[in-house]
């Protein structure tokens, strides 16, 4: 389905979503009965649990400005985009780069429903209703292939969504269906939650449990999912210590610790 549809979108509230558990971790109040389960889980292995979401987006919007404001990118794939919320894609995008394209993408129809309203805001981005896990039929989609132009670098987007892949759908592989179709120059911007031990491995039960996804992997998991690319400074860290804004003491907090990513170039 696309944004040029505009019959009602209806999603199902019975189950969780990965969507809104995110989005409710991250203050927002469209999440129902279903999610409060999941949300009241997690909090109980880890209350800090809500900082994890609040770190991942903080630095997508600091990894945007990398994309568009020194690598100069045009062009956004951002894939498992998640529900609006403050600092989205496009807006980081274009106010550097006017007329970059932002195409996101993400398979739980509420983003869509939502992603309509923030449409009517801006002529250059699309929201599309796609499983990531199938890169041929996402590049195919009629609205990826009007946005994005493959002779050009695109900015590969996986942020906060690698770790809802279970390992039996090939997280690497998906990687590349979507590398193999962009040139040299392209960026990859990742972020994954990080095997650290016991306590991520308690989280990590939780999330499997209650939401059915949720991986933690291992530095050398996250590090082979970035394979034929060059990580840009400061490589793969806790995104606390990924080109931050203000100072960062040395000392993380075990939920500093258990979020990392990186940029990383096509070369
Ligand atoms: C934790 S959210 C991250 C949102 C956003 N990227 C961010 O970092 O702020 C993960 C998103 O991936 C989406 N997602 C999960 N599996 C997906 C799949 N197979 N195809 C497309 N989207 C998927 C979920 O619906 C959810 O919106």
């Amino acid at each position: 389905m696309t944004n040029s549809e505009s019959a009602p979108v209806e999603f199902d509230v019975s189950k969780p979503s990965i969507s809104r558990v995110y989005d409710a971790l991250l203050g927002g109040k469209d999440y129902y009965p279903s999610d409060e389960h999941v949300l009241e889980h997690l909090r109980e292995t880890m209350p800090e649990v809500d900082e994890l979401a609040k770190l991942n987006r903080a630095v997508l919007g600091r990894g945007v400005r990398y994309l568009a404001g020194v690598a100069g990118l045009k062009q956004y794939l951002d894939l498992g985009a998640g529900l609006p919320t403050m600092e989205n894609t496009h807006q980081v995008a274009q106010s550097y780069q006017p007329d970059a394209q932002v195409v996101y993408v993400d398979n739980d129809p509420i983003v869509l429903a939502h992603g309509r309203a923030l449409l009517g805001e801006n002529g250059l981005t699309r929201v599309i209703t796609a499983d990531l896990r199938d890169p041929a039929a996402v590049l195919a989609h009629p609205d990826v292939q009007k946005m994005i132009d493959f002779s050009q670098p695109v900015a590969i987007m996986l942020v906060g969504m690698l770790h809802h892949l279970h390992d039996d759908e090939d997280p690497e592989g998906v990687v590349d269906g979507y590398l193999d179709a962009v040139p040299v120059g392209s960026h990859l911007f990742i972020t994954h939650f990080l095997h650290t031990g016991d306590e991520s491995r308690a989280l990590e039960r939780s999330f499997l449990d209650f939401l059915g996804t949720g991986r933690f992997r291992t530095r050398e998991e996250i590090l082979r999912l970035f394979r034929g690319c060059e990580l840009v400074e400061p490589g793969l860290v806790p995104l606390s210590h990924w080109r931050p804004d203000g100072i960062v003491r040395d000392k993380l907090t075990l939920v500093e610790e258990i979020i990392v990513g990186g940029i990383a170039v096509k070369s």
